[in-house]
Formats: C-alpha cells, sequence, structure tokens
C-alpha cells in the first residue's frame, strides 16, 4: 500500500470502503499496517523531547521557536530565518490523508514539504495514523516542524447534532456554543486539530445545497451564531487538547450563486457585501476564529480566491484578521478554469498575491512557487507572510509542545451521557411547529393505535443529513424508535415505508458507517395502499417526509423544491382518508409545500437532527417539550418566488396592486415567513411602547411591549425586534431588519412585560467603504413574533 494524491471521487471511493463497514476490523488493521510499513515509520527518537519543549531541530539546544515561553511572534520570527525557500513552501501546502500511494509522501515530510493534512473518512476515526504522520514531520524533518490536521466538524462528530440551519431555528446561540464544544471535544480526540466551520455564508435560496450548513437568511443571527459556534470549537485557549481551531467559510459571497447552483458565479454589489455577507465573517474574526477559508466563487467578476479586494484590503488592512486563509478544495488550480489564469504559475500567484496562505488538495503551491519566488515574480515578503501566518496558527494550537494526540482519549470520547443529553435537546428545539390546526399535537401519550408512515420513518440513517463526520448509523435513533420508547406498552405502532424515498432505483447507498439502508428499493407490493390501510385502522397518523439525507449540503442543488419520488402522491393518498395527517418534515432546506400546508393537521419541521432525532422529535410530538423553534429562512410556496427573504428592499414600487412588479399568476406572500414558528400554545403580543420618541446617537431607547399567554399550556413566545430606516444617504436599508429577540417562558394565563434597551449605534449600517453610519431620521420598531406580523412605533435619532 502506497501514498499517493487522489481527486476526491477516488477519495469518497476509498473512505466508503472503510466507512460502510465493509471491510472488517481485521482489514483495516492490514490495511493500516500495510500503510505504516509503506511509510517506512520508525519509533520516535525519544531523545528530542524534554520536559515542557522539543528539541525540533535535534541541534541538543532549546532555541527561541522551541521555547514555550517565548511570545510567538518572536517563535515564529525565529523559525521563518531558519528555514529554506522550499521549506517554506510547504507550509503552504494541504494534501489531502487517504490511504492508497506514493513513497514520495514519506519523503516530501522529512523535507518538510507538507504543512497540514485534510483528513476525512474511517482514517480519522482514531489518531493513529495522524501521530504516525505527525512523528515522520517532527521526528524525521530537518526543523521538526508539526502537521496541522484539518477535517470539517460541521454539527458534530461521532455525536451529529441538528445541521446548523436547524440549530438557528432553535434561536439560541448558547446551546450551538456549547453543542460545537463538544464536537470539539469528539474531533480532537480522534485526532483533529482545526475544522472548517462554522459556515458563515448567509443564503437566501432553498435550492442551494449548502444554505443546510449555513444559519440562516438574516446577517445579525448570523452573526450570533458564527461567534458562537467560534467560542463552542476554539474555547478560550484553542491550545487546549479538547479545542479545534475555527474557520469561517466561505469568504465571500459563496451563498449567492446563480440559479442556487453550487459554485456559481455570484454579483453581489459593494453595498449588499457590507451589509448582508460580510458581517458574519467580521463577527467571526472578532470572536477569534484563527482560520478563514476562501470561496470557490467568483465574486462580481473576480473568484474570492484570487480575490485582493476582499482577502486582502477588508480582511487585513480593515480588519486585521491575523490567522491563515486557506483555499478551499482544488480553488487555487481552479482559477484557470475560472478563465483568470493561463497556467498552475499564474493562478498559484493571482491567489498567494491576493492572500491566500495555504492551498488546499491542488499543487500549485509547492509546484510553482519556489521558481517564481527565485525569479523575482513573487517578492519574497509576500511568500514570508503567508508562512508567518500558517505557523503563527500552529504555535498558538500548541503544536510545537503538544504534536500529539493521546491515543487513548478516542476509546472514550465519544458519544458521552452529556454529549447525548445535549443532542436530544438541540433536536427538540430546533423543531419548528408550522401548522397545527384543532390541537392535533400533542399527541396523547395515552394512544392505543398509532400509525407511522413515509420513507423517513425509520430510516436512522438518513436522519444526520450531509457532512455528518464519523456518524455510525448504529447510533442514530429513527423516529419510528423514538416514538416507541414514549408509547405504553400495550399500544400498536404499525410503521410502514409507503414509498421509496426518491424514484426507485436512482440512489446509491451513503458512505455513512456501518450503514444498512432500511429504505431499500421498492418492495413489489402496493406500498401506498397498505399505507392508506393502516391509516384507515390507526386512532392517529403520522407521516415521515422529507429528502434524502444527502440532498442538501455540497454539490446538491435542487430545482424544484417539492417532495422527492412518490411522497406527494403518499401524502394525497393517506390524507384522502379524511384521518388527521400529523406531517414530521425531514429536510435540509426550506421545502415548497402548499398542498401538505393545506391538507395536513399538523406540520412539524424537523430538518435532519442528528442522532437524537428520534428521541427530540418524539419530545416534541408529545408535548413533553413545547415547540420554541422559529425559521431562521422563509418557506416559498413555489420555487418561482425564490429567491424570497424577509429584509428585502422596498423597491421604488412596494406593495399589491397594479404596476407593483408583482407574479400575475400567484401570492406574493411567503407559505412561512421568517421567525414564523407556533408553540402548542397561543400569546397575544401588545403593542409597542417606547420610553421616548426619540434617542441620540450615543443614547438609548427602552421598547416595551405586553405578552401574554392565551392558551392552555405552559409555553415560549420568541418575541422578535425589527428596525427599519426610513431614509438612508447611502443606500436603502431593508423593510425589517433584526436586532434583538428574547425567549419568554410563561404559564397559562401568565402576562410579562418585555423590554428592550435599544442604543443608537445600532441603528447603523456600512456604507460601500465599510464605514459604519449612524444617521439621524425616522425609524420604526417592531416587537412581533415573526417577520410578517405586528405594527411598528415610530422614532427619530438625532445628533
Ligand atoms: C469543499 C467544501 O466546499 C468545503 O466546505 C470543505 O471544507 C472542503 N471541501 C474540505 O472538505
Amino acid at each position: 500500500m502506497r501514498w499517493r494524491l487522489i481527486n476526491r471521487k477516488s477519495q469518497n471511493g476509498l473512505n466508503s470502503l472503510l466507512c460502510t463497514g465493509k471491510l472488517s476490523p481485521m482489514i483495516k488493521a492490514i490495511f493500516f499496517g500495510s500503510l505504516l510499513f509503506a511509510l517506512n515509520l520508525s519509533a520516535a527518537d525519544t531523545a528530542i523531547y524534554h520536559d515542557g519543549w522539543i528539541d525540533l531541530n535535534k541541534n541538543g539546544k532549546r532555541d527561541v521557536y522551541e521555547d514555550p515561553a517565548q511570545p510567538v511572534s518572536r517563535r515564529t520570527a525565529d523559525l521563518l530565518k531558519r528555514m529554506t525557500l522550499d521549506e517554506k513552501i510547504g507550509q503552504l501546502w494541504q494534501p489531502a490523508m487517504v490511504g492508497d500511494s506514493d513513497k514520495t509522501l514519506a519523503a516530501k515530510l522529512r523535507n518538510g514539504g507538507v504543512g497540514s493534512f485534510l483528513g476525512g473518512g474511517a482514517l480519522i476515526e482514531t489518531p493513529v495514523m495522524r501521530n504516525k504522520l505527525q512523528h515522520i514531520a517532527v521526528d524525521q524533518s530537518r526543523l521538526g516542524i508539526p502537521l496541522i490536521f484539518g477535517h470539517d466538524v460541521i454539527h458534530g462528530f461521532r455525536t451529529t447534532f441538528p445541521i446548523p440551519l436547524a440549530a438557528a431555528c432553535a434561536w439560541d446561540p448558547e446551546l450551538f456554543e456549547r453543542a460545537q464544544t463538544i464536537a470539539a471535544r469528539e474531533g480532537a480526540a480522534a485526532g483533529i486539530d482545526w475544522t472548517f466551520a462554522p459556515m458563515t455564508d448567509l443564503a437566501r435560496d432553498p435550492r442551494w445545497g449548502r444554505i443546510a450548513e449555513g444559519f440562516g437568511e438574516d446577517p445579525w443571527l448570523d452573526s450570533l451564531y458564527t461567534a458562537a459556534g467560534v467560542r463552542g470549537f476554539q474555547g478560550t485557549n484553542v491550545a487546549d487538547p479538547d479545542r479545534l481551531v475555527a474557520c469561517l467559510k466561505h469568504y465571500v459571497g459563496y451563498g449567492a450563486a446563480e440559479g442556487g447552483r453550487d459554485y456559481n458565479t455570484t454579483e453581489i454589489s459593494e453595498f449588499t457585501l457590507r451589509n448582508f455577507y460580510l458581517p458574519p465573517f467580521k463577527a467571526g474574526v472578532d470572536a477569534g476564529a484563527w482560520t478563514v477559508m476562501s470561496a470557490l466563487n467568483s465574486l462580481s467578476g473576480m473568484p474570492a480566491t484570487a480575490n485582493h479586494h476582499t482577502l486582502t484590503d477588508i480582511l487585513r488592512d480593515e480588519w486585521h484578521f491575523p490567522g491563515l486563509v486557506v483555499s478551499d478544495y482544488d480553488a487555487v488550480n481552479e482559477l484557470i478554469s475560472h478563465g483568470v489564469a493561463a497556467d498552475e504559475p499564474t493562478a498559484a500567484r493571482l491567489a498567494l498575491t491576493a492572500g491566500v496562505d495555504m492551498e488546499m488538495v491542488s499543487t500549485n503551491y509547492p509546484d510553482t512557487l519556489a521558481q517564481q519566488v527565485k525569479a523575482g515574480k513573487i517578492p519574497k515578503k509576500v511568500l514570508d507572510e503567508a508562512v508567518r501566518r500558517v505557523l503563527t496558527v500552529k504555535f498558538e494550537k500548541g503544536l510545537f509542545e503538544h504534536p500529539y494526540t493521546d491515543e487513548s482519549r478516542c476509546q472514550t470520547a465519544f458519544l458521552h451521557p452529556d454529549a447525548i443529553a445535549l443532542a436530544r435537546e438541540a433536536v427538540a428545539k430546533s423543531c419548528v411547529l408550522l401548522k397545527n390546526q384543532g390541537g392535533a399535537l400533542p399527541l396523547n401519550g395515552q394512544i392505543k393505535k398509532l400509525a407511522l408512515i413515509g420513507p423517513l420513518a425509520d430510516d436512522a440513517g438518513e436522519l444526520v443529513g450531509s457532512w455528518y463526520s464519523c456518524a455510525h448509523a448504529s447510533n442514530i435513533v429513527s423516529l419510528a424508535s423514538g416514538i416507541r420508547a414514549k408509547l405504553p406498552t400495550d399500544a400498536q405502532l404499525t410503521v410502514l415505508r409507503g414509498c421509496f424515498i426518491t424514484e426507485p432505483g436512482t440512489r446509491p447507498a451513503r458512505r455513512l458507517n456501518d450503514f444498512a439502508p432500511v429504505a431499500g428499493p421498492p418492495t413489489g407490493s402496493n406500498e401506498i395502499a397498505e399505507a392508506v390501510a393502516a391509516a384507515q385502522s390507526a386512532d392517529a397518523v403520522i407521516l415521515a417526509l422529507g429528502e434524502p439525507g444527502d440532498w442538501c449540503g455540497e454539490d446538491a442543488s435542487r430545482s424544484t423544491l417539492g417532495l422527492p419520488g412518490r411522497q406527494q402522491e403518499l401524502f394525497d393518498a393517506v390524507a384522502a382518508t379524511g384521518k388527521p395527517v400529523i406531517v414530521v418534515l425531514f429536510n435540509g432546506r426550506p421545502l415548497a409545500l402548499p398542498e401538505v400546508q393545506d391538507r395536513a393537521a399538523a406540520i412539524l419541521e424537523a430538518w435532519f437532527p442528528g442522532v437524537q432525532g428520534g428521541n427530540g422529535v418524539a419530545d416534541v410530538l408529545f408535548g413533553d417539550v413545547d415547540p420554541s423553534g422559529r425559521l431562521t429562512t422563509t418557506f416559498p410556496r413555489n420555487i418561482g418566488q425564490v429567491p424570497m427573504y424577509y429584509n428585502h428592499d422596498n423597491t421604488g414600487r412596494p406593495g399589491v396592486g397594479d404596476y407593483r412588479g408583482n407574479h400575475i399568476d400567484g401570492p406574493d406572500t411567503p407559505l412561512y415567513p421568517f421567525g414564523f414558528g407556533l408553540a402548542y400554545t397561543t400569546f397575544e403580543f401588545g403593542g409597542v411602547k417606547l420610553d421616548a420618541p426619540a434617542l441620540k446617537r450615543d443614547g438609548t431607547l427602552v421598547a416595551h411591549t405586553e405578552i401574554k399567554n392565551t392558551g392552555q399550556r405552559a409555553g415560549t413566545a420568541v418575541v422578535q425586534l425589527y428596525l427599519r430606516a426610513l431614509a438612508a444617504t447611502a443606500g436603502p436599508r431593508p423593510v425589517r431588519e433584526l436586532k434583538g429577540f428574547q425567549k419568554v417562558q410563561l404559564q397559562p394565563g401568565e402576562s410579562r412585560d418585555v423590554s428592550f434597551t435599544l442604543s443608537g449605534r445600532e441603528l447603523g449600517y456600512y456604507d460601500t467603504t465599510g464605514h459604519w453610519l449612524v444617521e439621524p431620521g425616522k425609524y420604526q420598531l417592531w416587537l412581533a413574533k415573526d417577520s410578517a406580523s405586528g405594527q411598528p412605533a415610530d422614532f427619530e435619532l438625532v445628533k
């Protein structure tokens, strides 16, 4: 077995083989063993390891860069001085870590030719391979510079939490921070140092599969979640062995892909970039994120990976970002396909001089930089600066003192009870109740005969969605299992698939660890008729519908927003029985389901909830947890309305009627607006009262409203504060902008005065040069239950 650099298809093939359990543990052992043998690993040279420091350059003394008592800037400068040109360039390259071939890789490590690895699949479930590679780099290379190992820990490592879009619907950044702390703990135990998360991209288009990985369409909420994600991964000391270096991605504008097609061109005005797409990145930088990933898309005429304006003028010069920028996968080489670089040397030069420090996977940096620096085409200063940033992150991560991961930790680090409990809580809190007619929910716990129908009724594997990292199918609780655990022992639960999740025969098995497909190909029987019969004889009917888990995430754009396969037909047939149908949706994007909205008794949006999906959703269905999730992305009625988002401009011809620019063949409102979500109780929102009609730029204003629980159950109201500036000199402000929220728990009949203190500074916005303008003038303020309801109060900002 040898190592080689691979393209993504072969990486997936290998990961698939290792993850699906198709290789027995014995074969895996042989596989790894032969790999290690091929790498010619020798036992660690213990002579270089001292108490508290490592003699990395093996010269018998503690040099400045080896001395943890020295400031990072001095250590970096000292190390940089000692490096050859080739060693410097080595730090700027991150190949994918896969097991196959190439003796030259071990030689590259010994020569300091690799700075980092992108890990994936079963190779990273334990730190064994990582530590072996690290030993080559530390023990056998001249300067002993440690490698840094990266992997996408997006919503959990082994304990998979709800997808980020779902997490945002909990309106609970602190909960998200705790989830990412656990994700970091598990990932770090497996030997990962660096995660490519949080994905900070604002998304307004549900066709784009990666909408699942972000926090929705609001820049303010996105900023809160981004900062929480950074804190969750990095903690207060990123060098802590339980922490991961965070990476803000994809910088920038990736979420605005034309037609919702992944990797596609984006055109974003500087004004919109500054006010919508950049603020969440800025929040992540301010929260201390150590890395940023340059995006694959072209942004307003220049690929993001060669975009000096965003990577240097803004990120470095305006925001003073001190960490490293890594390109996305192959993004440097793709500058050729974009049509801005004629060849590899040009691609490398454009990316490096724009501000990309490390190249992920493609080899334009290692192949061409040395010659270009020698020829004076790239200033040595630019190269040194990139190397300095990479080394800074490695020093900050503590890799120079602690290059190895304790191999015993991963035996006990995964799926701890606290992780499982948090995952369950996160699922229940991210569910959004979209409809509940006649109190169809919550279910009565004493129910005797329940029919659970649908392709996602008992299919655990799909529930982790995309980017499931190292999830194992056997750790995932399906909806059927979650519901069964809630029912009395004498209750009858009939579980039927009803139909295949997509068109039969169109889907390969997932690459999930130990995946066993529950929802296989057609059974040959009339599954829809069987489902109808089961529904007819049941006391209550739940339909578990939605998308396959890998229909969201990277390269998973859709051109329709309905239910895949025959699921709509299944819904129609079951609804035609006249039984009240409760629909549970598992999906990674807003779906356009007006017929389901019309005919279902209840709809619970459960997203892709992760390993505790079945339990957390059952907690909500049976009323053990009141639904408190609210949408952070607009649900359109049909795909023709897309893009549809709440924080749009007013235009010169707003509203209903002729010559207003509305569609002539359908409504102009969304199916469910941003901020929408029901509880099992009802709330009355009073009017908005302000403590003054005006505030000063450096002053504050208090806004109140009275919220009353008018129903029969306790519940949580999510009070949302929206603002509008009526006249802004640098460009129009949206019809509403979220600027605050509070989650208020109320007992039946209880009222509460809820107040928000707003500072003048919060009324500002960016001009096209990045200045924050706080302008005198007229404003409106809502305290509402969603972005489409409530009456505003008027006030003025005065000098
Ligand atoms: C490509 C994806 O766009 C990015 O999000 C991810 O971090 C890298 N691949 C590495 O897996």
